[in-house]
């Protein structure tokens, strides 16, 4: 792909570590072959004649990530939020899924989730479709068009869903295997394995998507640890198993040499914990979908303190807002309840820590992603806070606060991987 090489003005905001937000104020930014190149106070005499986006006094950040997002379930979002995760699977998740058979319902579903993820602050995602090939290569051909490089998967169910929504294990493994050939089609989006969890899919399933892992070199991704009563779920359907986490890591789906994010550990173990750093496994905290779902509040300030990698999650629909703007609040604000409500040793989040996490957190299962540090791949999105009047002098940290707090999350530009989408 070509990129160009340009310079960006701005107020330019990051978070090279969760403690740390870097503020560069008028500043120019770099952008040289799709990479971060240099932040300058003054422009160099070198880069005068390139291209200059002069975004005035606007707030510039890195494009934020969502680590995990149902594109399949947008257009119940907002819809049947009274249930637990086990009966609103049943009830409203496996319908709407089942729907995806159709490919005209699909190209309706998928053409309003890509123009609202365009639209928003999002610049990369990890997305689950359905079983459904068809449908998810339709996806993949709208984010590729839309040029946003998301990592998107066919979902794996051979088990304990209806018939509308369950394959055979041999034609779920046949099917990932054509679809991953059709994927090489596409050069921004990238195929990412998706058994949708434990009670999903057989043995004999996760050991044939261990196998393609390792023929393909693939990343995974699943869900983890949200729900007591799938973790009990769990343990029954996995008797000599020692976490919920274990079970995947029998199959190589765990971490280690295959690149994994997981959604949730609201209830992971110690020992589950621990696994998850031994195995470099990313969890996607997604607060918002654990309230709705009454799931629990997942302990994300610890799970930063023992250096594990986390990034947010939308979880959309458990969670109803694209909005990773409003993920942070929730992260934070949950964060908050939890500390004086169940666990007063582990203080609650920061912003830069929720912006940490993103940006940088979450981007790191992309590669150098969600920095402006020199080396880093180009996300940006910029920001106009002049929509938010007030009467008072603010300092930049100020002003991103009030954007992440009150904003709409909307982007007046935006940039994924050294290109200008708008
Ligand atoms: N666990 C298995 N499937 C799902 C899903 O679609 N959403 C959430 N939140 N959890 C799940
Ligand atoms: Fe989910």
């Amino acid at each position: 792909m070509l990129h160009d090489t340009f310079v960006l003005k701005g107020n330019f905001l990051f978070t090279p570590t969760p403690d740390q937000l870097a503020l560069h104020p008028d500043s120019y930014l770099l952008c040289k072959e799709g990479r971060t190149a240099g932040l300058f106070p003054q422009l160099p005499e070198a880069y005068r004649d390139l291209p200059l986006h002069d975004h005035g006094d606007k707030l510039i950040l890195p494009g934020l990530v969502d680590l995990h997002v149902h594109a399949s379930q947008y257009a119940f979002r907002g819809m049947g939020m009274d249930l637990e995760l086990l009966d609103w699977l049943e009830s409203n998740t496996f319908p709407e899924e089942g729907k995806f058979a159709d490919p005209v319902y699909a190209q309706a579903a998928y053409e309003i989730f890509v123009r609202d993820l365009t639209r928003s602050a999002t610049t990369r995602a990890c997305v689950f479709a359905t079983i459904h090939r068809p449908a998810t290569l339709v996806l993949m051909r709208m984010l590729e068009e839309a040029g946003l490089p998301c990592l998107v998967g066919k979902v794996n169910m051979d088990r304990n869903s209806p018939d509308f929504l369950r394959e055979t294990t041999q034609a779920s493994l046949e099917e990932t295997r054509q679809w991953l050939a059709e994927s090489a089609a596409f050069s921004l989006v990238r195929p990412i394995l998706t058994p949708r969890f434990i009670p999903s899919c057989s043995d004999e399933l996760m050991a044939g998507l261990g196998q393609l892992q390792r023929e393909f070199g693939l990343p995974a991704q699943s869900h983890l640890s949200e729900n007591l009563s799938e973790i009990q779920w769990v343990a029954d359907l996995c008797p000599g198993t020692s976490s919920y986490g274990q079970a995947y890591d029998q199959f190589g789906l765990f971490g280690g040499d295959c690149p994994t994010v997981m959604a949730h550990g609201v209830w992971s173990s110690p020992a589950e914990q621990k696994l998850m750093g031994e195995r470099g496994v990313f969890l996607a905290h997604c607060p918002q979908s654990n309230e709705n779902l009454s799931s629990g509040i997942a302990p994300v300030k610890d799970y930063l303190r023992q250096g594990l990698r986390v990034g947010l999650g939308s979880d959309v629909a458990g969670g109803a807002h694209l909005s990773l703007f409003r993920a942070m609040t929730d992260a934070i604000q949950c964060s908050k309840l939890r500390w004086r409500l169940v666990d007063e040793t582990i203080p609650p989040l920061t912003l830069p820590e929720a912006l940490y996490l993103a940006t940088k957190g979450g981007g790191a299962f992309f590669g150098k992603v969600g920095s402006f540090e020199p080396g880093y791949e180009f996300d940006a999105v910029v920001l106009d806070d002049s929509t938010l009047p007030t009467p008072r002098e603010l300092t930049l940290a100020q002003r991103l606060e009030r954007v992440v707090y009150l904003s709409d999350g909307l982007p007046c530009a935006k940039y994924a991987a050294g290109r200008r989408l708008f």
